[in-house]
């Protein structure tokens, strides 16, 4: 298994900045311990350029290779915020921050990646330029959405752009990725419905909000199962309902519910919100009750393009022998704005049989960094080679 040898050197170095930002998680966009360190360490590597607060907290390095004739420049991206949930892993280097937890990995995302970048700036076996991007806020803020809007691709010249991501379930050190649509689009959506309140024993009397935000639940479910092609991948969830009454005999006035809508393609998209959109209004008519709707729309789906994706593979393959075809997934991910605007692939690493992803008692698997630093690394090399 071609793991790089200075990954093996390195590796306790990699795994002590690992467990070190896992006991100090920062949310969305408040990673300012992680983003400071980050800098400090790309400069003490010798990285020819590092620049903070893009897309406010993230950190952009660039390492120019031995040659640069090519003209080429590749952006390498990880994540670094955590999440807003108490850990129960029980570790000796757990969260130090109540509330706060490393529990989707992206302190191992940016260790690997660090990793990776003091190997490059080492070596600089390539002919062109590697852009390592860290970023604030996948989780659910948009942090990639606000580096791209400060213009990540333009200003650093970046032509290709790579992500990765560790996985429960798929084998240590392995990888599995696939082409095409990848991660879903993920929107919000707020409804209020307005009736008439008033005495339970009178119901004539009243316009039962209750009755019609259930109404409106009952239908939002025939999008998925009559309105999608059975092929397609369609997600309704309303996942809060709240009445403007508590008690055992008043009628509610109001009900306010939220909910999720989860595609994989641009058209189910459009589809989901029209339909959403007219049921909501329509059922609230029908009742002769009104209906308010807020319809946000979240990240878009994560398409990865085809020639970068077998490319990603080919090298996954050669550093882990193997790489599987992943499955598709419904949950959302912000590298899906990178992948808007150069091509690009996002792989999976395996994170072996471990507790899944936003669970309290997840924790990100050390032995993985130095296979997710081999193809950070060969991705520059083979991507880059020189002459
Ligand atoms: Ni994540």
């Amino acid at each position: 298994m071609p793991i790089k040898n200075r990954f093996a050197e390195l590796m306790p170095d990699i795994t002590e900045w690992r467990r070190d930002i896992h006991s100090h998680p920062e949310i969305l966009f408040e990673t300012h311990r992680t983003a400071a360190l980050v800098a400090e360490k790309l400069r003490a590597f010798g990285v020819d350029e590092v620049t903070e607060g893009i897309g406010r907290t993230g950190v952009v390095g660039v390492i120019k290779g031995k040659e640069t004739g090519s003209g080429r420049v590749i952006g390498l991206r990880a994540d670094m915020d955590a999440l807003p949930i108490e850990e129960a892993t029980g570790l000796p280097y757990a969260s130090k921050t109540q509330g706060a937890m490393h529990a989707c990995g992206h302190d191992g995302h940016t260790a690997m990646l660090l990793g990776a970048a003091q190997y490059l700036a080492e070596t600089r076996n390539f002919d062109g330029t590697v852009v390592v991007i860290f970023q604030p806020a996948e989780e659910g803020g948009g942090g990639g959405r606000e580096m791209c809007e400060d213009g990540l691709m333009a200003r650093w010249g970046i032509q290709e752009v790579y992500g990765m991501h560790n996985w429960p379930g798929v084998p240590m050190g392995t990888f599995a990725i696939r082409p095409g649509a990848f991660f879903a689009s993920t929107d919000q959506f707020e409804i209020t419905v307005r009736g008439k309140g008033g005495h339970a024993a009178k119901p004539h009397e009243t316009i039962d909000a209750n009755l019609v935000a259930a109404q409106i639940v009952v239908a939002l479910q025939s999008i998925a199962s009559r309105n999608a092609d059975p092929v397609e991948q369609v997600v309704v969830s309303v996942t809060s309902m709240e009445s403007s009454s508590k008690a055992f005999n008043v009628i509610p006035a109001r009900h306010e519910m939220r909910g999720t809508v989860r595609t994989l393609s641009p058209e189910m998209r459009a589809m989901a919100e029209r339909r959403l959109t007219t049921i909501v209004h329509s059922v609230a008519e029908a009742f002769g009750a009104e209906a308010e709707l807020k319809y946000h729309r979240g990240y878009p789906v994560m398409v990865n393009h085809d020639e970068q994706t077998e490319f990603a593979a080919e090298v996954a393959r050669a550093v882990s022998g193997d790489c599987a075809e992943a499955p598709l997934v419904m949950g959302g991910e912000d590298f899906a704005y990178m992948l808007e605007e150069r091509p690009g692939a996002y792989i999976l690493v395996g994170n072996g049989d471990t507790a899944p992803v936003h669970h309290p008692e997840y924790n990100f698997n050390d032995e993985a960094i130095p296979a997710g630093c081999s193809w950070w690394a060969e991705i520059a090399e083979r991507r880059m080679p020189l002459a």
